[in-house]
């Protein structure tokens, strides 16, 4: 037995290593397909398309559930014939499966077929649709070096791995030098698959267009039209997170700065806890000059407050300064970028004021962008190659907030020892688990009563068997924050019934009175209930003192006498 456990590791660890080697590695060959790939636009929560490439053409098809089957066709719960068509420019050919009402925050496994040549089975997960942190991975400008845009995408699997809450990937754009060029198209998606986690897990891609990619169709034909052939600009709702990502390769004004104005807008109508953008040429770039997006797209940024937005297209690492009718604001919007993911790094210009100064960063450093977002907080981290943090950020969110009350127990409240009673508060935004204390001291120190407790607002509290007059209660999340404290209240001891009067220990055996004893304190020898007495006045029930009852004897004895005398006179 011991040895077969040792044994299934032992192969799934080979397995592992075997699938691993063979990502990354293949080309299309006939109707095998490979890849694969999924892409997140829109609404990620409830959609997404899975893509995947052949040599030859053939009816395409998908199996897919929401449980894992290894492959075993017939057990996938779902299936769907997928859109297929021909690469711009070449032999192969593209499949497109698009998924609807999927449900959030759920595993998807799935099969992809294409004239009876099957995959293995792969997987993603679609994002939440609620306010809990998840990350987000981003960067730019795959294009050029091969080698580096490899080694990137170990990087990018590597924090994959390392972050399972890592919910999709957004490209800035320049996957490749050549965008009608399939070849590198082609290079590029076999590279892709190296992104891959080690148990089949996809990193679902949102994908924006760069200036290499230009008007190529092959961009919309590997990433699945994303915001609309051609278009290609769209918002992407993560919960609380708006992710609008535009194309600085067709007008910036017009009809795509009003569709930004509106993003915008509805943003603050969804209340949404922050606010980004990516799209390729940079309005603030650390080397070029600046795109149109400076003129067009800026002022809205700041106007309707957003917080942190993504380019790429000047092949360095940087981060400006807050920034707000061009100056720098600790109330402006902060750039971050520009493509790193395997073109080679220039030299950043130092010398302009929105990259300059403690608040800023430039670099030429390859690098992934690491984004945490919660309710509250979206951190910022610039990561090389070898994982380390180059660079870092950490914004709050300027509309939203967590919140906890405590009702209850109330201020003043007397709360009695040992009784059963309820603990109770009030919570906003994201407050998933809590830990509640009390304390005797006014919150000097705390004690626990539960820890990691699920959030129903309420909990049952046995109160100790501790007086005190400045009790209270914390409910505090389990992340830190926020927190509540209750009033002020007081723990009373029941009353105590009075103590019975102590009775005197029992004496030893041998001091207790002999009743034999007439030198004793003995009690007088009982006498029995029915013991009938000679005293008639006793036994007449006479109610006289012992003086009459003693004349009473004395009287009798005479009588007694007398009656004796007259007998011995006859
Ligand atoms: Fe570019």
């Amino acid at each position: 037995m011991a040895r077969a456990l040792l044994f299934v590791p032992l192969t799934l660890s080979l397995f592992s290593a075997t699938a691993r080697a063979q990502l990354g590695t293949d080309s299309p060959d006939s109707t095998r397909p490979v890849q694969w790939r999924v892409m997140f636009t829109e609404d990620p929560a409830h959609r997404a398309v899975v893509a995947w490439t052949t040599e030859d053409d053939g009816v395409s098809t998908l199996y897919w559930d929401t449980q894992p089957h290894g492959g075993a066709l017939a057990e996938y719960a779902n299936t769907m014939e997928c859109t297929s068509g021909r690469y711009s420019l070449s032999l192969h050919y593209y499949h497109h499966c698009s998924l609807t009402g999927l449900a959030p925050a759920t595993s998807y496994y799935f099969v992809t077929e294409t004239e009876n040549d099957v995959s293995r089975e792969f997987y993603f997960v679609t994002a939440h649709d609620d306010g809990r942190p998840f990350k987000l991975m981003a960067g730019g400008d795959s294009r050029s070096d091969r080698d580096q845009r490899r080694i990137m995408n170990d990087t990018i699997r590597a924090l994959f791995e390392q972050h399972p809450d890592v919910v999709a990937f957004a490209h800035g754009g320049d996957y490749i030098e050549m965008g009608y060029s399939f070849g590198q198209f082609n290079e590029w998606m076999t590279d892709n698959e190296l992104t891959i986690a080690s148990d089949g897990r996809i990193l679902p891609i949102i994908a924006s267009r760069g200036n290499h990619e230009g008007s190529s169709d092959l961009m919309d034909q590997v990433f699945a039209e994303p915001g609309g052939a051609g278009t290609n600009y769209y918002t992407t709702v993560i919960g609380d997170y708006w992710f609008i990502t535009l194309n600085t390769e067709t007008s910036m004004a017009g009809d795509q700065r009003l569709f930004l104005e509106q993003q915008l807008q509805q943003a603050h109508l969804a209340e949404a806890c922050f606010i980004s953008a990516q799209y390729h040429r940079p309005a603030f770039p650390g080397v070029k000059d600046p795109s149109e997006a400076r003129a067009e797209w800026v002022p809205l940024f700041e106007q309707y407050d957003a917080d942190l937005i993504l380019e790429s297209d000047g092949h360095i690492l940087k981060r400006t300064v807050p920034i707000r009718n061009e100056a720098e604001d600790p109330t402006g919007v902060i750039y971050v970028g520009e493509g790193g993911l395997g073109v080679s790094q220039r030299t950043p210009v130092t010398d302009r004021w929105f990259i300059q100064g403690p608040n800023a960063f430039a670099a030429s450093q390859h690098h992934v962008i690491l984004l945490d977002v919660s309710r509250t907080e979206l951190a910022y981290r610039a990561i090389a190659p070898d994982l380390t943090v180059v660079d870092s950020v950490t914004l709050t969110s300027r509309r939203c907030m967590n919140t906890l009350e405590v009702k209850t127990p109330a201020q003043g409240a007397v709360l009695e020892s040992g009784a059963d009673s309820e603990i109770t508060w009030i919570t906003g935004g994201w407050v998933p688990t809590v830990d509640v204390d009390w304390s005797t001291d006014d919150g000097s120190t705390w004690m626990s009563i539960a820890s990691g407790l699920a959030n129903a607002e309420r909990a049952e509290w046995t109160v100790p068997e501790v007086a005190t007059t400045t009790g209270r209660v914390r409910v505090r999340s389990t992340a830190g924050a926020p927190e509540g404290v209750s009033g002020g209240f007081t723990i009373a001891l029941p009353e105590k019934e009075p103590d019975p009067p102590e009775m005197p220990p029992p004496p030893p055996p041998d001091e207790q009175p002999n009743p034999m004893d007439m030198n004793g304190a003995a009690d007088p020898i009982p006498q029995p209930e029915n013991e009938v007495t000679t005293d008639p006045a006793v036994a007449e029930g006479c109610a006289c003192t012992e003086t009459e009852r003693g004349a009473g004897s004395i009287l009798g004895l005479f009588g007694i006498v007398g009656l004796l005398f007259l007998r011995r006179r006859r």
